[in-house]
């Protein structure tokens, strides 16, 4: 094997000069891909013939040749007496950054916001915890469930919920569902059966805070939210008849709802007779602010409380609760029977034993700690590499919103991010009126290691620069 060379330039060339592959042809191979990849953005400078000569100790004809080339090919221009540069054209030969068999790009810096840590579910816990469950429960158990849900997980939640959430909930006024996604799905459902028109939502919001109440038939009604969250005063004049909300973490902006605002809320409900919806996804994590309690806690026959198995444990679990007021219980459960008689009952047994045995408690212990490293990771790779951006919603949550300078195309930041392996949700994607408001982005930062999110937030800043 021959010498190998070093980093040219921040760029790794390798040259073996053991290889039957002329030494012309492997800079030509190496400068390519670089170029294809985006490690040379398009416009930068390449390394002068003498300069590339010297750091690989190779002839300086050698180079000459493969700059040559690569002129030919459209990947560098050369203008007479300054430096070659990697050529505006070659943009259109850029493959992306890595790409599936299939030409689609492959994500490698994934901010998706809806995500934990997926590579830290407990597996053994959860297959202990189901294995016993499981062995323990009588044969009945695996027949047709409540399809509010089976009595030992309601018992065991209903104190989970109360102590850590602040709830106040009664076993029976719990239903378990599908995730929050199906537990929205059902009281809409029941709400339009009973007459219902307009459900407000917040603006920015979850695309599902909206999308649920048009496929129930409903109308979404946005109401802005602010540093304080959603803006209570704008909710008068409106009619309607619920309103979802997420005052413990705002999706996305990641404001709390304040303390006037909650107190606003619950007293414009009271008066005009309105259900509040509390969406309280990813209420167990919060790092350098007190715990915010749950809105139901405060009136719970006016607020229905919706929580998920998704953030503190996985998505793919598809385990939520309700807590629903007494007004609408038999409604709600009648629209689960009718969506699929009842959650799968394994999945409910190991819940139950999971939490009863702490196991929950220490998943979320252990989580908490390496989320709020990855978010100060994220915090200071942002620093860094786009110094611009004004961050909120860090105190709590699974995800950061990053907002832009005015001028910048979000759009286009989007998809030259996609290119480079980085996958971004857009502000804008979650507002009811896109072209309002500033610019911004989503990074989920709970499922990246620590490790690679200073790389991922510098491609993104790369992509900025492309756009
Ligand atoms: C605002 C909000 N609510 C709820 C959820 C979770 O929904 P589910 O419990 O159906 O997975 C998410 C997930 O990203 C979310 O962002």
């Amino acid at each position: 094997m021959g010498r190998m060379s070093g980093p040219v330039l921040e760029l790794l060339l390798p040259v073996d000069r053991a290889a039957n592959e002329p030494l012309h042809a492997q800079i030509e191979r190496g400068l390519r891909e670089a170029i294809r990849d985006g490690r040379l953005a398009v416009g930068a400078p390449v390394p002068s013939s003498r300069a590339l000569a010297a750091e690989l100790g190779v002839a300086r004809s050698v180079v000459v040749d493969a700059y040559a080339q690569l002129c030919a090919e459209g990947y560098l221009r050369a203008r007479g007496g300054s430096r070659t540069t990697v050529a505006t054209t070659a943009a259109t030969r850029a493959a992306p950054r890595s790409t599936t068999a299939g030409g689609a790009p492959t994500v490698a810096y994934d901010f998706h916001p809806g995500l934990p840590d997926l590579a830290a579910f407990p597996a053994r816990a959860w297959a202990s915890s189901l294995q016993r469950a499981l062995r323990r429960a009588p044969h009945a158990a695996l027949g047709y469930p409540d399809p509010r849900g089976i009595p030992c997980l309601r018992e065991v939640l209903a104190g989970y919920l109360a102590r850590a959430r602040g709830t106040l909930a009664e076993p029976d006024g719990l239903l378990v569902c599908a995730g929050i996604v199906q537990g929205l799905s059902l009281v809409c459902q029941a709400l339009r059966a009973r007459g219902a028109r307009r459900v407000a939502v917040e603006d920015p919001c979850w695309i599902f805070h909206r999308a649920l109440p048009i496929h129930a038939g409903l109308e979404p009604v946005p109401v802005p939210v602010d540093q304080d969250g959603i803006r209570v005063a704008e909710l008068d004049g409106i009619a309607a008849d619920a309103v979802i909300v997420t005052p413990a973490h705002q999706f996305p902006t990641g404001a709390a709802l304040a303390p006037h605002r909650r107190a606003a809320l619950l007293e414009w409900a009271a008066r005009n007779d309105v259900l509040v919806i509390e969406d309280d996804y990813d209420a167990e994590y919060r790092y350098d602010r007190d715990p915010v309690g749950a809105l139901q806690g405060l009136a719970s026959e006016r607020v229905l409380y919706a929580g998920s198995a998704s953030k503190i444990l996985a998505p793919g679990l598809r385990l939520g609760w309700l807590l629903v007021p007494d007004a609408l219980a038999d409604a709600v459960a009648t629209e689960k029977i009718h969506a699929d008689l009842g959650s799968d009952v394994p999945g409910q047994l190991a819940l139950a034993d999971f939490i009863e045995t702490g196991e929950l408690d220490r998943h979320l212990r252990r989580t908490r700690r390496s989320y709020r490293s990855r978010r100060d990771a994220l915090i200071e790779a942002l620093h860094t590499h786009l110094p611009d951006a004004q961050i909120q919603g860090i105190a709590a949550g699974l995800h950061a919103l990053a907002v832009l300078p005015s001028d910048t195309d979000e759009a286009a930041l989007i998809a030259n991010a996609a290119t480079r392996g980085v996958s971004v949700h857009g502000l804008s994607w979650h507002r009811a009126n896109p072209p309002t408001g500033p610019p911004g982005l989503i990074l989920g930062y709970a499922n990246l290691p620590e490790s690679t999110m200073e790389h991922g937030i510098r491609e993104l800043a790369l992509a900025r620069g492309q756009s």
